[in-house]
């Protein structure tokens, strides 16, 4: 139980990261308008320069903050930075894989994508952040059950609160 509570606190950047763009996001989209050969967006007006940029800045706050509150989990501030910068740029960077291959797929901007876009920056971000600090192999399980609902539930908040056009 206090391990999956750990798993949790270890992965909350990521979290931090993945949701800020919505808030922070808007301008310059990171194609650059550009298109891929088949004649779509390479990743589409969703994924932007500021969104990215303040989801890592944001992320990695996030992470400073918890060090103040558990300093012995990370062991020194430079893991804590560390890995909160590992885990907020890896989650982004998923994100962005995600894009890419949704716009492959013919699917539209803000078009659902059930598991890549509940797990897509989950992964990365623990792949990311594996080499800072680990979990064992039941804490990420753990994490890949919880974060399709964490993420469902954030996103149907942000709607909720007319932040997002739509609820996912
Ligand atoms: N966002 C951003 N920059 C990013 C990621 C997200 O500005 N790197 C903002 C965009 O306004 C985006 C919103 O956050 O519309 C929600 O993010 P997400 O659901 O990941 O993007 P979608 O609009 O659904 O686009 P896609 O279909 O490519 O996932
Ligand atoms: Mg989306």
């Amino acid at each position: 139980m206090k391990s999956l509570l750990w798993a949790f606190w270890y992965i909350l950047p990521a979290y931090f990261a993945n949701a800020s763009p919505v808030l922070v996001g808007g301008g310059k989209p990171i194609d650059g308008g550009r298109f891929w050969r088949d004649g779509r967006r390479i990743l589409g007006d969703g994924k932007t320069w500021r969104g990215f940029a303040g989801g890592v800045a944001i992320g990695t706050a996030v992470g400073v903050f918890q060090y103040f509150i558990t300093p012995s989990f990370y062991g020194s501030f430079r893991t804590a930075l560390l890995l909160a910068f590992a885990l907020s740029f890896g989650a982004l960077f998923g994100d962005l894989v995600g894009s890419f291959f949704k716009r492959r797929a013919n699917l539209p901007r803000g078009h659902p994508a059930v598991g890549l876009d509940q797990l897509g920056f989950l992964i990365s971000a623990l792949a990311f952040a594996y080499p800072v600090k680990t979990l064992d192999s039941g804490q990420i399980i753990f994490l890949l059950v919880v974060s399709p609902f964490i993420h469902w539930g954030a996103n149907y908040f942000a709607y909720k609160m007319g932040w997002k056009e739509v609820p996912w």
